[in-house]
């Protein structure tokens, strides 16, 4: 087993599927299905998971990965509107002991290459550690939702920024209760953003083509919204139990080669009056 090093890039590891600890030199975090684990740029560490399937969601920020300005105060700290607090935040614990000479390979990852070090002693192997430039983990399960009389705009969802990008949590909630509110979304075109999301959990399975585990890209400027019939749909319902992961680029995004094996040229098609085979989605109720 090697040691794994991001030299230019944060990395926030959703957890899909899989649980187990993430070890570095400033000891273990626990992590489970629903974790966010945060791995700051250049922080040596490996993960250790279960026997069990794995589905993780990775994403590499060139900037610091930060919980969201406006709900801190000039102090730092997270504010009481906030959707979560410094508590729910799970720092590395019980320090690794790994002991020893030996061949220790630290994989090293930048510009697109992993560079192999060969350490001759484990890269954990330290006399201590001191300040707050560490890995963590915060659960999905403990983002509090804010909710109104009347539709909620999407920032409320928003659980860190980067540098021109957020990262938004669609967790189980009560939607909008003015008697006369309609539930769905409105249609909209996103001037600031491209958006994708990532569906964990909820009823998705409701439309072939957004499965679990599915993506959908909805690049800026180009309208997107509910599917016919949601609006109809949605009239009275008081709740969710859907589960997404959502990314807000500020800057246009484009596929890799990779991606395009896994396109589903129906989905622009899908409404299309004229295509409805199947139900509406609960996804057609995020923004
Ligand atoms: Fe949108």
């Amino acid at each position: 087993a090697y040691y794994y090093k991001n030299a230019l890039a944060d990395e926030v590891i959703f957890v899909h599927e899989g649980r187990g600890e993430l070890w570095s030199q400033l000891g273990k975090v626990a992590f489970e299905p629903g974790d966010y684990v945060v791995v700051p740029r250049t922080i040596i560490h490996q993960l250790h998971f279960e026997d069990g399937p794995v589905r993780l969601l990775i994403i590499e920020s060139f900037s610091p990965v930060e919980t969201c300005r406006r709900y801190r105060n000039h102090f730092g700290q997270l504010l009481e509107h906030s959707p979560y607090c410094e508590r729910d935040i799970r720092p590395p614990g019980e320090l690794v002991r790994e002991e020893g000479e030996g061949d220790y390979l630290v994989q090293v990852r930048k510009e697109g290459q992993l560079h192999q070090l060969t350490y001759a002693h484990s890269p954990f192997d330290v006399v201590g550690w001191d300040g707050y430039f560490y890995p963590y983990a915060f659960s999905i399960h403990d983002f509090e939702p804010i909710t109104g009389r009347l539709h909620q705009p999407p920032p409320v969802h928003q659980t860190f920024e980067g540098n021109n990008f957020v990262i938004c949590s669609f967790v189980p909630r009560l939607f909008d209760y003015h008697p006369l509110s309609i539930p769905a979304p409105y249609n909209h075109s996103n001037v600031d953003s491209d958006e994708v999301l990532y569906y964990v959990a909820g009823n998705f399975m409701s439309r072939r083509g957004v499965d679990l585990a599915s993506f959908t890209w909805h690049p800026s400027g180009i309208p997107h919204g509910p599917h016919p019939g949601t609006v109809e749909a949605s009239l009275g319902k008081k709740e969710t139990h859907e589960l997404a992961v959502m990314v807000d680029t500020f800057r246009p995004l484009y596929l890799t080669e990779t991606a395009l094996h896994y396109l589903d040229p129906r989905y622009p098609m899908s409404w299309n009056p004229d295509f409805v085979p199947d139900p509406p989605r609960s996804a057609d109720m995020m923004d």
